[in-house]
């Protein structure tokens, strides 16, 4: 069945379509009823349908034949390590580590945290957790512990899992002191924090909740898989939004195993046996779908790398890798092709190593910037495929559906919408726009399976950030618009969420952190184009009156508040002290404009401005 056939299917019979794909997963009770109504339109995916993810992941490929083959490759050039696990040893590490939570206490629908580098014991525990029905929730290791505070209170977990230490390119960062630290800030308290002890930093063990790993997993018998149902969570995964606070978004276990499962033929072509790799971290939503749960659900061979796309050693890192383990499908930000080329713009690299086992290239997480797509063609040769995803959504809204038919690519497009999401372009009052015409980007409600429940205990929430903004629509934040020929083109965030280096952050949370400086008055964060990371924040900063504080000096203190309370990766560097910020007569602050004027683009003077002659003071400082 070609594109158009399967799509219209979709969305013309969402039931029929969703009851099929649901026969090709191994549920314990099939579902009978595929999609239920809730009052807001959202809707819940095969509600009477029992599973269990790791199972899925696990267990269902043994049973298939694929015990001895290589579930997961874990490579690391930072400790110089390679590890293989076959279906089967993978199978018995997570049962038993699923045994020593249990010994823990931890049962199932308890939350556990897991903050942790990309080891295999971060898969372990994202799938032990699932074995047993916990709810987990990774936090990417590049949080700050304020970070790691908020996201305990609102996930109220029972368990931290955690390493000793995380292993960046240029240091050693021991995660226990941050764990502790986190745990000191927050005001729930986990009952447990398991260690795993790694050999370049040893954890000190400084209170009654500190279990050892190892030694608990050796105490461990192991576990099997328990009955879920299809709409119990699977995990929850922060995500930024626009206020300080994150979102908790909730996935379902049935849904999610349906909709990956699906997503790896139709979005990868993907198949038992092929090695995929997703060069992204765990902590990520890429990670969650195509790190760890799809590949394994699709019987793949799946690789976790724990190093960057250069200085580990070099940038002939991707292609080292894709050589060594044979990588069939390569996924990852266009901010790491970026890097690659700036080292290696003329891949000298790449003739080093032999990589005919590629058979295409996939990109997400920001915008595929024309340059790393054309430099990517020349000289990789492959097929080069755009699509275009949420955290919210975990699998594409918008994709080159090569498991269907490779349909041709338009550059600066992700190409047609996914079967199962009805993609639109709204103006500002909700009503459709014609085509090629710019709007907000959104989805007709029901969305397929797989996307988010709701937002961890904030319904209201949800229904406010996604459902009310259009009604009957699922808004997706985005701008863009739909050409003649139906491919959609993703312009960049309507909101206050930027994008750096492919992480997605809130510039909200940034400017609480700026205004907490006795210093500050007032304040904006903005993310302004760069040529390696997509987008940097850039902080504007009003003074108090009174305050005597040298410039340089604040910017200094702000920098490093910033790296103490978001992280390392906001990669804040950047708070200049204005006179007065551009406002509106109404007092809401001008942030396109002052973004548009720190990109040096053109800028048309809204009408409403209080004062327009800030504006060119604001590009004097920035220039
Ligand atoms: N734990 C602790 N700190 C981390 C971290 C982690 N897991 N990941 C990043 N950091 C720190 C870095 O050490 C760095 O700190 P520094 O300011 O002290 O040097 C800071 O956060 C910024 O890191 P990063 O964004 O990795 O920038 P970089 O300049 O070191 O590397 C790239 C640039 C492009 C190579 C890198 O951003 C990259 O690999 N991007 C790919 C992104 C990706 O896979 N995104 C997933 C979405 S699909
Ligand atoms: P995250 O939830 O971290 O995956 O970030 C999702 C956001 O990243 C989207 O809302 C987009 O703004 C952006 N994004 C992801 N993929 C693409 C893409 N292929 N093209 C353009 N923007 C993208």
């Amino acid at each position: 069945m070609g594109y158009y056939t399967e799509f219209r299917r979709s969305i013309d019979h969402p039931e029929d379509f969703w009851r099929e794909q649901a026969g090709k997963i191994d549920w314990i009770k099939p579902p009978k009823t595929i999609w239920q109504a809730t009052s807001n339109g959202h809707g819940v995916w095969f509600p009477d349908g029992e599973l269990n993810s790791s199972q899925i992941a696990l267990d269902a490929n043994i049973n298939a034949g694929r015990g001895d083959q290589a579930a997961l490759i874990y490579d690391s050039p930072v400790t110089d390590t390679k590890r293989s696990y076959t279906y089967r040893e993978l199978t018995e590490a997570v049962a038993l580590f699923a045994g020593a939570l249990k010994n823990q206490g931890i049962a199932k629908g308890d939350r556990v945290i897991i903050y942790m580098p990309m080891i295999p014991e971060a898969v372990i525990g994202m799938l032990a957790c699932a074995r047993i029905g916990a709810v987990h929730s990774v936090v990417f290791g590049g949080f700050a512990s304020h970070e790691l505070a908020v996201r305990i209170d609102d996930a109220k977990p029972k368990a931290v899992l955690t390493a000793s230490c995380g292993i960046e390119v240029n240091r050693v960062i021991a995660y226990k002191p941050l764990v502790d630290r986190a745990i000191d800030q927050s005001e729930h308290k986990p009952d447990c924090c398991i260690v795993f002890q790694r050999p370049e930093v040893t954890a000190e063990f400084n209170s009654d909740r500190d279990v050892d790993w190892q030694a608990a997993t050796e105490a461990a018998e192991p576990a099997d898989p328990v009955p879920v149902k299809a709409t119990d969570p699977l995990y929850i995964l922060y995500t930024s939004g626009t206020t300080g606070k994150p979102k908790g978004v909730v996935r379902d276990n049935g849904g999610h195993a349906v909709a990956i499962t699906y997503s790896m033929k139709l979005v990868y072509d993907a198949n038992p046996g092929d090695v995929y790799w997703a060069a992204s971290d765990v902590g990520w939503v890429v990670g969650h779908s195509y790190i760890v749960y799809g590949p394994l659900f699709a019987g793949c061979t799946t690789i976790l790398y724990e190093g960057k796309p250069v200085k580990t050693p070099d940038a002939g890192a991707f292609w080292r890798v894709v050589q060594d383990h044979g990588v069939n499908l390569l996924f990852t930000a266009p901010t790491a092709f970026r890097a690659i080329r700036k080292e290696d713009p003329e891949a000298d690299q790449l003739a080093r190593y032999n990589i005919n086992s590629l058979k295409r290239l996939f990109l997400a997480g920001e915008r595929l910037d024309p340059p790393t797509y054309d430099w990517l063609k020349e000289h990789t040769n492959l097929p080069v495929l755009d699509h275009w995803w949420q955290t919210e959504t975990g699998w594409a809204i918008c994709c080159n559906p090569v498991g269907l038919e490779m349909m041709k690519t338009k550059a600066g497009s992700a190409t047609v919408p996914s079967p199962g999401f009805n993609v639109q372009i709204v103006d500002s009052r909700g009503h459709q726009t014609p085509a090629g015409q710019q709007g907000q980007v959104v989805v007709k409600l029901p969305l397929p399976p797989g996307c988010l429940l709701t937002v961890w205990g904030d319904d209201q929430r949800f229904q406010h950030s996604y459902l009310d903004p259009v009604p009957g629509y699922y808004t997706s934040g985005d701008g863009g618009y739909i050409d003649e020929d139906g491919y959609v083109f993703i312009m960049g965030r309507t909101d206050d969420v930027i994008n750096v280096a492919g992480h997605r952050l809130s510039t909200g949370e940034m400017e609480e952190v700026l205004a907490s400086h006795p210093a500050v008055a007032e304040c904006c964060v903005v993310g302004a184009h760069d040529e390696l990371k997509g987008q940097i924040p850039i902080g504007l900063v009003l003074i108090k009156d009174g305050a005597t504080i040298n410039h340089d000096e604040l910017e200094d203190e702000l920098v490093e508040m910033v790296r103490e309370k978001i992280g390392a990766i906001a990669c804040f560097r950047r708070a200049l002290v204005v006179e007065r910020l551009p406002k509106t007569r109404s007092g809401k602050i001008l942030r396109r404009v002052i973004r548009q004027i720190a990109d040096g683009e053109e800028y048309t003077v809204p009408s409403t401005i209080d004062d327009p002659a800030i504006l060119t003071e604001i590009k004097e400082q920035l220039g």
